[in-house]
């Protein structure tokens, strides 16, 4: 049969989750807090409906049935993470045994349904204990993180080949030190950049662990959420800030860990704000010969772009936002149902600069898909009928597939995500799964979308 979008012959099929969204069991298993356990006991008021993260998808108990429902729908590959604080519950030191054989146990049986576990270390949760020592902003911290991607490749290197060493780094600069929606909710722009280097830092140090101990085929990479930044205009001052919010919220971490440094201009206005971080001596060097084997790529939204309309005042606390105002593109189509823009071509967009401007880096789509508050609405003959979300994947791989004609060294697609989970502080209001769950009775069913996608991974496309 020949299909209109056939895809490479080993392309990777399947989708991510993380471990606080789908594990649960927070306080079985011998697992230590991280900060959403803790955050969720002395301000559950911020948390949606007021649900945390102790019992979220029960993945931890489920595993063998959701590994079953992955290889149902037709995945060859899977990017899970491991909780830090269930692996080494103060964060450092001891190893907690009933944690080493979950994962084993989850990853073995992976690998015996043929498909390929994809493993990121760190998915915004920190363990409390090094919270308190000061986190990010401790380069003690960094280096209880390196013991700890030490320890998880050592235990399961053997038969990992894909490693990650976080998700969206920036991602708990912005909301847990600037914008005051994740734990430790600080607003202070120079402690969000020494949290965002020192994260950088972090990923390097790992990765030169993972080099020097030599592990078997494996490659190791990072996965961004790039969100491409178009201007308003042609005019300058619109193309200006539409660089400038490029420089802080993609290429901030894309070019270290990419090219090995960052862009000069982000230096510069960094430096003109009195914000640059400590350093210690070697880190330039550190970066520049750490940089990854693999990028994975989150993608949702694209950003949309104006100059700023008004001087800000010089003596209000530094933002991003100095530079530039986000506008609403008049016509835009939207995801009504969790309110982000979708804009399909912004998927090729990313792949092209990525071709152009960083060495067509080996790459995959790590998330992509569609959050739907109220989704059981949609329910009928038993079964969610997400025509919408068929749409959105469709239209997006429509566009991946547009790269790799033209050259794009783009592998695989995950679709955010494998079930509904437990998403931070939003918990259970946005549905995003191919799997739906029952939050009471831990009950799976399979989503219309899921059947969609087992059809387009079997036959390699659609
Ligand atoms: C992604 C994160 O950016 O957004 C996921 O990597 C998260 O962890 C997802 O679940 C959706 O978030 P929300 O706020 O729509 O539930």
């Amino acid at each position: 049969m020949s299909l209109q979008y056939q895809f490479p012959e080993d392309f990777w099929w399947g989708s991510a989750t993380s471990a606080t969204q789908i594990e649960g069991a927070a306080n079985e298993g011998g697992k230590g807090k991280n900060i959403w356990d803790h955050w969720f006991e002395i301000e559950p008021n911020r948390f949606f409906d007021h649900v945390g993260p102790q019992e979220t998808s029960d993945f931890y108990h489920r595993y063998q049935e959701d590994i079953q429902l992955m290889k149902k729908i037709g995945h060859n590959t899977h990017r899970l993470s491991i909780s830090w604080s269930r692996l080494i519950p103060s964060g450092r030191g001891e190893v907690n045994p009933e944690a080493v054989e979950f994962y084993q146990h989850v990853i073995d049986d992976m690998l015996a349904n043929d498909i390929d576990p994809f493993v990121n270390l760190y998915h915004f949760d920190m363990p409390i204990a090094l919270q308190n020592e000061g986190g990010w902003e401790s380069r003690d911290v960094v280096d209880a993180y390196v013991a700890y991607a030490k320890e998880a490749f050592r235990l399961f290197g053997n038969r990992v080949r894909k490693w990650f060493t976080f998700n969206e780094p920036i991602v708990p600069v912005e909301n847990g030190y600037l914008y005051d929606a994740h734990y430790p909710n600080v607003v202070d722009a120079k402690r969000a950049v020494q949290v965002a280097y020192h994260t950088a830092i972090a990923s390097a140090k790992a990765i030169a662990a993972f080099r020097e101990m030599n592990i078997d085929q494996g490659k190791i990479g990072i996965i961004l959420n790039l969100t491409p930044s178009y201007p308003r205009s042609s005019d300058p001052s619109d193309l200006r800030a539409s660089r400038i919010a490029d420089l802080f919220f993609n290429r901030s971490f894309l070019d270290p860990s990419v090219l090995g440094a960052y862009p000069q201009e982000l230096i510069n206005i960094i430096r003109e704000n009195e914000l640059l971080p400590q350093v210690q001596e070697g880190d330039g060097e550190l970066l520049r010969s750490n940089t990854v084997d693999i990028l994975g790529v989150n993608y949702y939204q694209p950003r949309r772009v104006k100059a700023k309309e008004y001087v800000p005042n010089p003596y209000s606390p530094f933002m991003p936002e100095w530079y530039f105002d986000h506008y609403q593109m008049p016509g835009r189509k939207m995801n009504i149902y969790r309110g982000w823009e979708i804009y399909e071509k912004g998927i090729y967009d990313i792949l092209m600069n990525l071709k152009e401007n960083y060495g067509n880096i080996e790459s995959f789509i790590s998330e992509n898909g569609m959050g739907v508050q109220g989704e059981h609405r949609f329910q009928e003959k038993g079964e969610i009928q997400d025509d919408y979300r068929i749409d959105f994947i469709r239209e997006h791989l429509k566009w991946v597939h547009q790269a790799i004609q033209e050259g794009s060294h783009v592998k695989g697609y995950h679709m955010w995500s494998f079930m509904d989970n437990w998403s931070w502080s939003n918990a259970y209001k946005n549905r995003y799964g191919f799997v739906s769950v029952d939050v009471e009775t831990q009950e799976r069913t399979l989503k219309k979308s899921a059947h969609w996608f087992q059809k387009v991974s079997e036959q390699n496309g659609f």
